[in-house]
């Protein structure tokens, strides 16, 4: 079926790679018509709710050495810290207060006893002073034990972007110590556990083609995640991966088609619009929003923290307060007329539905 046909059997829309690649590239009055296609898809099958996830960020120490992240273990031009568990609970009060209705744990890799306790400790005590927060970690790649462990302690979602879903771009993006398999097994096992799984990628990366592109999007629906998160590639000064060809309108562009087509393909998942939409564009994440997305994530970690989290250059935000970035966001999203769905929890309708097929 062709996506001009699809608007009233969302579980029927079958687009065909050939089409899915046209579509990453249109311009102009195609690229509007396709993001208009998706916003209507985004509002039938999750309604017009923009969700919140308060994004903390609550550390910079990272064993991985990506060639293309800020925060790499090499660059030491960064300043490295591991925020006090008390402090991470005062950025969650923050995100209860705003009745933001989640949030989102960030942090570098790291697998140390320490780490891991000190995570599953936080997950427990957030849960117990509040209750009404759902609790994503984005903490990378663990072993099924500790995955559980972070389950049990009361985390519901977690994120794992594979980055690229083609194993030879990965080689050339990561050093060779880290592993596509082990990553790709990594979500598996999240999702036997019975988390809400994300996944994503970075778009316009180095070596990346548009065919790769596609491939991710078709990889999103074979492997089945409940939730997305991919932004467009942005060079940092402080990495060795940059190159010749970075053409930033290009690199949005493509950003944007990506959220747009995967609406199309999986109506139901939560996508997010990412803040690196905005480091592109002033009204980057708001673009986002109209091509489809239906999740935000404004930044909670302490201003002091923000200019150590540089995972790539021009990141917005980094001067402003939780505060400030709650007023920014909330006129942001009524600015383009979608509304702020405060106090809700915003899961994802897909990991349900899938849930339940599973058990039948
Ligand atoms: N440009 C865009 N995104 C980046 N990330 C890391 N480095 C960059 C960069 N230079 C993304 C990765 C990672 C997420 C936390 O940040 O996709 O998974």
């Amino acid at each position: 079926m062709n996506i001009s046909t699809g608007l009233k059997m969302e579980k029927e829309i079958c687009i065909s790679k050939d089409e899915i690649m046209e579509n990453l590239i249109a311009e102009g009055r195609k690229q509007k018509e396709l993001h208009r296609r998706a916003s209507v898809i985004r509002d039938k099958n999750v309604s017009r709710n923009i969700y919140f996830r308060g994004l903390i960020e609550f550390s910079n120490i990272c064993k991985n050495d990506c060639y293309y992240c800020g925060i790499r273990k090499s660059n030491n031009k960064t300043i490295r810290y591991c925020m006090p568990r008390e402090e991470i609970l005062k950025a969650v009060e923050f995100c209860n207060e705003a009745d933001y209705g989640s949030i989102v744990l960030q942090s570098g890799e790291r697998r140390d006893k320490n780490f891991i306790n000190s995570v599953v400790d936080t997950v427990r005590e957030i849960k117990n002073r509040y209750p009404k927060i759902r609790i994503t970690l984005c903490v990378g790649e663990q072993n099924k034990k500790t995955y559980q462990r972070f389950f049990d302690a009361g985390a519901h979602r977690y994120l794992l972007r594979i980055e690229t879903s083609n194993k030879e771009h990965y080689k050339r993006l990561h050093p060779k110590e880290m592993s596509f398999e082990n990553r790709k097994k990594c979500l598996k096992i999240l999702k036997e556990i019975g988390f809400q799984v994300g996944t994503g990628v970075m778009v316009g990366a180095p070596f990346q083609t548009v065919e790769n592109l596609a491939d991710d999007l078709l990889f999103f629906k074979k492997i089945d995640v409940d939730m997305v998160g991919m932004g467009p590639f942005i060079p940092s000064d402080q990495v060795p991966l940059n190159y010749q060809g970075y053409n930033q309108e290009r690199n949005l562009n493509l950003s944007l088609n990506m959220i747009a087509v995967l609406r199309l393909l999986m109506p139901d998942i939560n996508i997010a619009s990412t803040t690196a939409l905005q480091a592109l564009n002033p009204i980057g994440r708001e673009l986002g929003l109209k091509a489809g997305a239906n999740i935000i994530m404004p930044i909670v970690t302490p201003t002091r923290y923000r200019k150590n989290y540089l995972l790539y250059q021009g990141k917005p935000c980094i001067n402003e307060s939780s505060k400030d970035c709650l007023n920014c966001i909330t006129n942001r999203i009524k600015s383009i007329d979608l509304n702020t769905a405060f106090g809700k929890w915003g899961d994802s309708l897909h990991f349900f539905k899938r849930v339940k097929n599973d058990s039948n």
